[in-house]
């Protein structure tokens, strides 16, 4: 049996996965972090247990609650008083609190946010295109989704920064000593709470505004909702794009073909391979390697495997993407993949909301990068990039380019 989140592992773990989907499909493991849980690791248990009512978001029902204390979910939640946000929790709340966040998140608001994210990408990109050279996860991928996700909730620019900074503790500290994350979540939290209470007396026209308005069309918002709502939309909205870019780029520029054929289409205005591209970049290599933690309420059996009461499972996205019962050639990167259902974004009733700003951003930063840097190439070897720790997500710490320099 391979041994799983080892260096090697963390650099290239699919081997490890298509082992456990041949010999231990619902494999029982101990985590780093010293919690054991189920690994689910094929394409159609993944698919069922994502959907399964069985399985409770709650983490007051993990079996280890009373010592486990804090070692599932997001450090930092439950000592800011944050555990009331979508991932925590199971229908009826869900529902009710996804049906008013999806009354603020619209398509159209997303897709109203097009010119930005293009802006702001071509800014950033400005910021290192004449020196010839840039890290790509520091300058470009990780920042672009924070303004992004602050515009939409309508943080004043001038406390941008802060944000940034707030969510570079976070980033910085996954996986690691978690002291830092919860000051930097302690920080967001009285920031959010600060900022609602300000809207409450000046609706504009941003996401945490359409959230106030929306709790005040009937159905209740708490103002610790509103603040868990806002938290959740910015931390599951921030990580995972920096890391489909960056994992994206790295992937591009790892396959000169797919690389070439992406450029072509850019070139034609070919917006149809640009789509099914990011989808693919999704599922080749995504930014949430492991779903967020789920436990059993009840006894119940999962690919043959008796799972009790409490205990954990989590569902390895990365292996069920890569399954060859679903996917054809599953380990090669094709981006003109059509059949491609792809789990990158979950599925059923805790399917990603932020799927479609997540595929505009991929899609604007994508090509905006290979645009405006078309000979874009790595400056280190592939085995000198480091990878970022922590469990769920899956993404590099820096990722250092070359190009020629680009003058204003
Ligand atoms: C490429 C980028 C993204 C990826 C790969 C991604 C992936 C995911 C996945 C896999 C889940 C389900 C987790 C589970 O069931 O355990 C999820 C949920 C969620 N995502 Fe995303 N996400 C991305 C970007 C975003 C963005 C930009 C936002 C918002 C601004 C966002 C907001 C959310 C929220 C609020 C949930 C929880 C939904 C619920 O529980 O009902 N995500 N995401």
């Amino acid at each position: 049996m391979p041994a799983l989140f080892t260096h090697e592992f963390a650099t290239d773990p699919y081997p490890a996965y298509a082992w456990l989907r041949e010999h231990a499909p619902v494999h029982r493991t101990v985590l780093p972090s010293g919690v054991e849980a189920w690994l689910v690791t094929r394409y159609a248990d993944a698919r069922e247990v994502l959907a399964d009512p069985r399985l409770s978001k709650n983490p007051a029902h993990h079996s280890e609650a009373a010592h486990g204390k804090g070692k599932v979910g997001i450090p930092g939640e439950r000592s800011a008083n944050l555990m009331t946000h979508l991932l925590n929790i199971d229908p009826p709340d869900h529902t009710r609190l996804r049906r008013l966040v999806s009354k603020a998140f619209t398509p159209r608001r997303v897709a109203a946010f097009e010119p930005r994210v293009r802006e702001l990408a071509d800014r950033l990109i400005d910021g290192f295109a004449e020196r010839g050279h840039a890290d790509l996860i520091h300058e470009f991928a990780f920042p672009l989704p924070i303004y992004a996700i602050c515009d939409m909730l309508g943080v004043p620019a001038e406390d941008q920064d802060d944000f940034r900074d707030w969510a570079g503790m976070m980033i910085r500290h996954g996986g690691g000593p978690r002291g830092g994350v919860g000051r930097a979540v302690k920080r967001i939290r009285a920031y959010l709470a600060e900022l609602i209470h300000r809207k409450r007396g000046d609706l504009g026209d941003d996401l945490i505004s359409g959230l106030i308005r929306a709790s005040d069309h009937g159905e209740q918002l708490t103002e610790n909702e509103a603040a868990a709502m806002a938290f959740i939309l910015l931390f599951a909205g921030f990580e995972t794009t920096v890391n489909l870019i960056g994992n994206g780029t790295y992937a591009l520029l790892e396959h000169p073909d797919q690389r070439r054929l992406f450029q072509d289409a850019l070139a034609a205005g070919d917006t149809g391979l640009l789509r099914t591209a990011v989808e693919e970049l999704l599922r080749y290599d995504g930014p949430v390697e492991l779903a967020t933690w789920r436990f059993a309420t009840e006894p119940m059996t999962i690919g043959g495997q008796r799972v009790e009461t409490g205990e954990p499972v989590l569902v390895v996205l990365a292996a069920a993407d890569r399954d060859p019962s679903r996917f054809h050639d599953p380990d090669t990167l094709d981006l003109t993949r059509s059949d491609n259902p792809h789990l990158g974004y979950g599925h059923g009733i805790h399917y990603c909301l932020g799927a479609p700003l997540a595929r505009l951003e991929g899609r604007i930063a994508l090509a905006a990068l290979f645009e405006r840097l078309p000979d874009l190439r790595l400056a280190v070897e592939p085995s000198a990039l480091r990878r970022r720790g922590g469990l769920i997500m899956r993404g590099l710490r820096d990722l250092p380019v070359e190009f020629e320099p680009v003058r204003g």
